[in-house]
């Protein structure tokens, strides 16, 4: 089956690739920075194509090559602190060229990433896990882009018909991870390379999910001919930062981590408590245990930096 990838250089992108092409499909990743992952050893099972998604020719002429079944948008800014025009471009419109072309093309089933920072701040639901039926809070450019992105698949849904789902997943961690939400991934990654790091709150609370187990729930989803929702939480782990430091420091005791204040964070944080019912009980996922991923992200770090295993 041909499928699709806009962004498929990213984080998460060219691990989607992979497992894609793994599991027997031809995949077609379109990317503006072609160049940031290479799938070389993979041979003629990846169609790599620079492509800007922010023009619909762009688009239009790559998806028409690729003649896709299932297409996938995880081109994306990821933060709020972009200039309005240049965010709007890439995560509006991008967003609409890739909806409408697979809908001119006929794609059996497109996909896009959503997040957890539709929720907002945890305190808008007190203490209890976020379904994907509850009210939508999120409050920064990020945020108010993706609840307008769910906004533009179920257009797309209503008026043609089209088969659409979302993602939400929470905050995404793996040793390659540089841009969104990076203090969770910075406690691991940078006591794995020996410098010392710190924080405001050690009671910040974060929802980390693996991006290999979100990579899979990507590729199960979009394989599905007939998703049951349009929108999925991937749910996660809701840990503080101090909680992440201690596994950590239980891998690395010499870990240098600090935290200016015990507490003030928590009243702050965004959605950290998850249901991810949904996902579940439809496509079966289960999740590596958290602690497991932690030492997979600090052995990641120091075998890249000659550094023998820890744990
Ligand atoms: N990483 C996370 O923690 C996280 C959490 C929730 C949701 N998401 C969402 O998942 C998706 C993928 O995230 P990621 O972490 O892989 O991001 P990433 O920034 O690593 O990847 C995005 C890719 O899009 C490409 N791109 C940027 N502008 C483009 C353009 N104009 N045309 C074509 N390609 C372009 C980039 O070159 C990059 O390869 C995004 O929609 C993101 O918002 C990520």
């Amino acid at each position: 089956m041909s499928v699709f990838v806009i962004g498929g250089t990213g984080f998460i992108g060219h691990r989607l690739v992979r497992l894609l092409v793994a599991r027997g499909q031809r995949v077609t990743c379109m990317d503006i920075n072609p160049g940031a992952h290479s799938f070389a050893d993979l041979g003629d099972k990846v169609a790599v194509v620079r492509g800007d998604v922010t023009q619909f020719d762009d688009v239009m002429a790559a998806m028409t090559k690729a003649a896709p079944e299932r297409v996938i948008n995880l081109s994306y800014m990821l933060g709020s602190d972009h200039p309005p025009h240049v965010a709007m471009k890439l995560n509006i419109l991008g967003m609409d060229n890739c909806f409408e072309a697979a809908r001119l093309l006929g794609a059996k089933h497109t996909m896009y990433a959503s997040s957890l920072a539709v929720n907002g701040k945890q305190t808008h639901y007190g203490d209890r896990p976020v379904t994907e039926a509850d009210d939508v809070h999120g409050e920064y450019q990020y945020a108010k882009h993706k609840i307008v992105n769910e906004w533009q698949a179920q257009d797309y849904t209503e008026k043609f018909g089209m088969l659409i789902t979302g993602i939400r997943p929470a905050n995404v961690t793996g040793p390659d991870k540089v841009r969104g939400s990076v203090d969770h991934v910075n406690v691991i990654t940078e006591s794995a390379r020996g410098n010392a790091i710190r924080f405001p709150f050690k009671d910040a609370m974060r929802c980390p999910i693996h991006v290999d187990d979100v990579t899979e729930v990507f590729a199960r989803v979009l394989m599905a001919d007939k998703p049951q929702h349009r929108i999925y939480n991937t749910g996660g782990v809701a840990i503080s930062l101090g909680e992440i430091a201690d596994i950590v420091q239980g891998y690395l005791p010499d870990a240098k981590i600090g935290f200016d204040k015990e507490t003030g964070g928590k009243a702050i944080s965004g959605n950290h408590m998850i249901d991810n019912t949904r996902l579940v009980q439809e496509f079966g996922v289960q999740y590596r245990p958290y602690r497991e991923r932690v030492l997979q992200i600090v052995n990641d770090i120091r075998r890249g930096n000659g550094l023998p295993p820890a744990g």
